[in-house]
């Protein structure tokens, strides 16, 4: 099962719920779990170095003569069941290679959860967000991100929704302009924030953020 997590804005949590469900999957699945990360932010979120392994931009850059094996040898344990995809150094620019992936991703016979960053009008990441089922975007509710929301060429199939206090826009408006479910309501909150900045979020992962996402891992 592949979890696409994604934006059309930046800086709106997908790195953060991307590697807090993979992190929730790891602990359900008796098989463990993978994150792949597209855009480069999960090992910080994880509070683990900058791999200087190679990673998901040289699988893309090796072209279709890779072996059947390539991508497993690319995984990396950072505990508790989880693995981790990481994204190399070099550019993510051949769309065709990116649904391949996705394709690939999707097959494993574990949950995989890709955080694919924020998705442009014209971005070579579209297949693979495509492959995702669910594909979710995730936004807060932000009339600045929600007008690009319909430029870019993917349809979420639910929207993640972090919940700030104080906006305008609530879950239900946000699947309205989407045209697509609020799968998750996120609470927006320090905890979350303090847990990221000091690395520990897969050992002391929020309360407010592991139940808001809990219904996405066992559907
Ligand atoms: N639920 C939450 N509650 C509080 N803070 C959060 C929450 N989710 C994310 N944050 C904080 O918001 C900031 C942005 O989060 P994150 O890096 O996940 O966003 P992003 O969409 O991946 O950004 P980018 O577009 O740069 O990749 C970080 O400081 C993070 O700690
Ligand atoms: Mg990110």
């Amino acid at each position: 099962m592949l979890f696409t997590c994604w934006s059309v804005k930046g800086g709106a949590g997908t790195t953060v719920t991307a590697t807090a469900l993979a992190i929730l999957l790891s602990r359900t699945s008796p098989a463990g779990a993978v994150v792949a990360d597209l855009a480069g932010d999960v090992p910080s979120v994880l509070g683990v170095a900058d791999p200087r392994d190679p990673g998901l931009s040289d699988w893309v850059a090796a072209g279709g003569a890779v072996p059947p094996d390539a991508l497993g040898r690319l995984e990396l344990d950072v505990g508790g069941g989880l693995r981790l995809l990481p994204r190399g150094t070099g550019p993510l620019g051949d769309a065709r290679r990116l649904a391949v992936l996705g394709a690939l991703l999707r097959a494993d016979g574990r949950p995989v959860v890709a955080d694919c960053g924020v998705v442009q009008p014209d971005s070579p990441v579209a297949g693979l967000v495509g492959a995702g089922d669910p594909s979710l975007l995730v936004t807060r509710g932000c009339y600045l991100a929600l007008r690009r929301a319909p430029l870019v060429p993917c349809h979420p199939t639910g929207v993640v929704h972090l919940q700030e206090e104080g906006r305008a826009l609530a879950g239900r408006d946000i699947a309205d302009v989407v045209g697509a479910p609020v799968v998750a309501e996120v609470p927006v909150e320090p905890a979350v924030a303090r847990a990221v900045d000091a690395g520990l979020l897969p050992s002391r992962l929020p309360r407010g953020l592991a139940r808001a996402l809990r219904e996405l891992c066992s559907a």
